[in-house]
């Protein structure tokens, strides 16, 4: 038996359970290849910490900078599995989700009027958090086909308002695991523009064979000390709503400006301690676990690319990393990538991410996105309705 069978996916406890344009959103008929959240039961090991924790019925304020047990786990993770080799406790600070991270780290780093470097398409989160921090998104187009970046453009970009450039690797939606060439490129171009990286390396482990995942900051001490890291445990381990991350900074000075823009000092923000001993736990026993994940996503996504390129006017690259599949949907005649999401889930009763500027930046165009972290029989299901309607349509257009 496998922790990743089709009778895993507990279906009803999802369907009250899973938000964020999933199960508990969407009609029963309806299935949801949306955010990117796996549908199956979390690890045992980290389900047992969270009960022992629960069991001593103690829940006081923790340390605003987080439990130093949580630091010393993610800092040994840091060193053993991202061979970032001088990270300690001191350069982690834990925070509310990964999302909230992106979020601190720009305000840290950018005052308004500033520029950021974003990639495009890239997560809207990347838009989002230097919005937030009233700076403006200079976007560098990665190209559609070929999914290379314009690493030579990026000199083009900068100006005297330049801060910033973030990094989102692997990415999401390309699902590209960025060489370490393309990462010491840009690594040198933030040194010789005297610019902050942040990189997004929250889908790091969930890498595909025979690709690699490189953390810029393990590349050299240079770039190291302007790189802050951000992680999470939602897509490697299924701790989406505990909402817990952390950051990797250079320094515990850099660290200590992250902690104070946070705001956990003051206790309106901060991170659950439940979360932590949840994370620490993934960090410390759940590997093999995710060692099993990983093993089946490779078969989903192999099987989603075979199936949506099998269909007429579809392209799919399978991707590096990541779980998620950005599919060239310009082919099929239905209009944009707004109109072909709306036709499947009114016609496919599957809802899938469409690749407008809202979820990706304008160069989504022309794609949807679809999440394969599910069982092979709900997968399975979804594709059949998705190429069973599309095949009734060609029939009856022709
Ligand atoms: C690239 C990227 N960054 C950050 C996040 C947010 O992760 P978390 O749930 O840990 O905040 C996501 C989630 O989809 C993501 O894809």
């Amino acid at each position: 038996m496998s922790n990743f069978d089709d009778d895993q996916v507990p279906l009803e406890l999802l369907r009250q359970r899973a938000f964020n344009l999933r199960w508990a959103t969407v009609p029963e008929d309806v299935i949801p290849l949306t955010a990117a959240d796996p549908d199956f039961a979390i690890a045992q090991v980290i389900r047992d910490a969270i009960a022992d924790y629960t069991a001593g019925g103690v829940f006081s304020y923790g340390p605003p900078a987080g439990l130093p047990s949580f630091r010393e786990a993610a800092a040994r993770v840091q060193r053993e599995r991202r061979g970032i080799n001088d990270c300690t406790a001191d350069c982690i600070l834990p925070t509310d989700s990964a999302a909230s991270g992106m979020f601190v780290t720009a305000r840290r780093t950018l005052a308004p009027g500033d520029e950021a470097i974003i990639f495009d398409p890239v997560d809207f989160l990347f838009g989002a958090c230097v919005d937030a921090a009233g700076a403006h998104s200079v976007r560098s187009r990665v190209d559609p086909v070929t999914r290379t970046f314009d690493l030579d453009g990026l000199h083009d970009l900068v100006t005297d308002r330049t801060r910033m450039i973030a990094v989102c690797n692997p990415h999401n939606p390309l699902g590209r695991v960025m060489t370490p060439d393309e990462l010491r490129a840009i690594g040198e171009f933030a040194c010789e523009r005297d610019l902050l990286i942040l990189s997004d390396e929250v889908w790091g482990d969930i890498i595909h064979a025979p690709h690699q995942h490189t953390a810029i900051a393990s590349l050299s001490p240079e770039i190291a000390a302007r790189t802050v890291g951000v992680y999470g445990f939602s897509k490697t381990f299924g701790l989406a709503g505990l909402r817990v991350g952390f950051l990797a900074a250079p320094n515990p000075r850099v660290r200590d400006e992250l902690l104070e823009v946070s705001k956990a000092p003051t206790t309106a923000y901060g991170v659950s301690t439940l979360s932590q001993v949840a994370a620490q736990a993934a960090y410390e026993h759940a590997w093999p676990w995710a060692e099993e994940f990983l093993a089946h996503l490779l078969r989903m996504r192999d099987l989603a690319a075979s199936r949506l390129n099998a269909i007429e006017g579809i392209t799919a690259v399978a991707p590096e990393g990541t779980y998620v599949m950005f599919a060239n949907i310009e082919g099929l005649g239905l209009g944009d990538q707004d109109a072909v999401a709306d036709w499947i889930l009114e016609h496919a009763k599957v809802r899938v991410v469409p690749g407008s500027p809202r979820w990706f930046g304008p160069g989504a165009a022309g794609h949807i996105r679809i999440t394969f972290c599910t069982s092979e029989a709900i997968l399975t299901e979804a594709l059949d309705r998705i190429s069973e309607a599309l095949a009734a349509r060609r029939r009856g257009v022709e």
